[in-house]
């Protein structure tokens, strides 16, 4: 599945499946997030090129669904915008279920992006890997994050008080969850 872009910008963004030239991107857009320090429980970036390449060889082989934003002019690997991975819970008696995890490039948020991620994410979980329920989660303090997800039909179905503490400071965690034949009934 492929899909093409328009930003209010003008410029054109491609939503495609991972390939393997995309890690490097993939993980830059990660690692600058860990140095925001506001939006995931992670202290440190990922440089050992070992483990971004253990992380794409694992999500080959378990089949899991990782969408890209491509900018088609840009270099690699700058040219990868952001990232939505749905990966499966350790439970055998959970394989029904994905775990959804987003990013997008400072420079490129509040333009649609992350919407066409998690859409195209949502969808190909179903279609590829039988997945019926998304779950995800995030702190309670990113206001962005939580309205996409309420925009688009997730619903609280918990907080985890003080569940992080970075930079002497405690965050809560809000639990989402969405079921995707209703999100497709709604969005088709
Ligand atoms: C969260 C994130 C993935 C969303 O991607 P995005 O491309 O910016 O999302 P979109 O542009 O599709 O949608 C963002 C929406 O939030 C709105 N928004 C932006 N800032 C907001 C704020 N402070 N409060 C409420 N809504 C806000 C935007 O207006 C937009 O809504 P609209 O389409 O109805 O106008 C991206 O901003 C990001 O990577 N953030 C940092 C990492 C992160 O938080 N990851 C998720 C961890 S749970």
């Amino acid at each position: 599945m492929k899909e093409v872009l328009k930003l209010k910008t003008g410029e054109k963004v491609i939503i495609r499946h991972i390939v393997e030239s995309d890690i490097d991107g993939v993980w830059n857009n990660f690692n600058e997030v860990v140095e925001e320090g506001i939006y995931l429980p992670v202290l440190f970036p990922v440089k050992s090129r070992f483990e971004k390449q253990s992380w794409y060889n694992n999500l080959q082989k378990d089949k899991e669904i990782c969408i890209v934003a491509v900018h088609p002019n840009l270099k690699n690997p700058c040219n990868i915008l952001g990232q939505c991975e749905v990966s499966s819970l350790d439970w055998d008696a959970a394989t029904h279920v994905g775990s959804l995890g987003i990013i997008v490039q400072k420079k490129y948020r509040d333009l649609g992006i992350g919407f066409h991620l998690i859409d195209m994410a949502i969808r190909e979980s179903k279609k590829l890997n039988g997945k019926e329920k998304i779950i995800l989660s995030c702190f309670s303090n990113n206001e962005r994050a939580l309205n996409l997800y309420m925009k688009m039909g997730f619903k609280v179905i918990g907080k985890r008080e003080k569940q992080f503490y970075m930079d002497s400071q405690y965050f809560d965690e809000i639990l989402m969850e969405l079921w995707i034949d209703d999100y497709i009934l709604n969005q088709p």
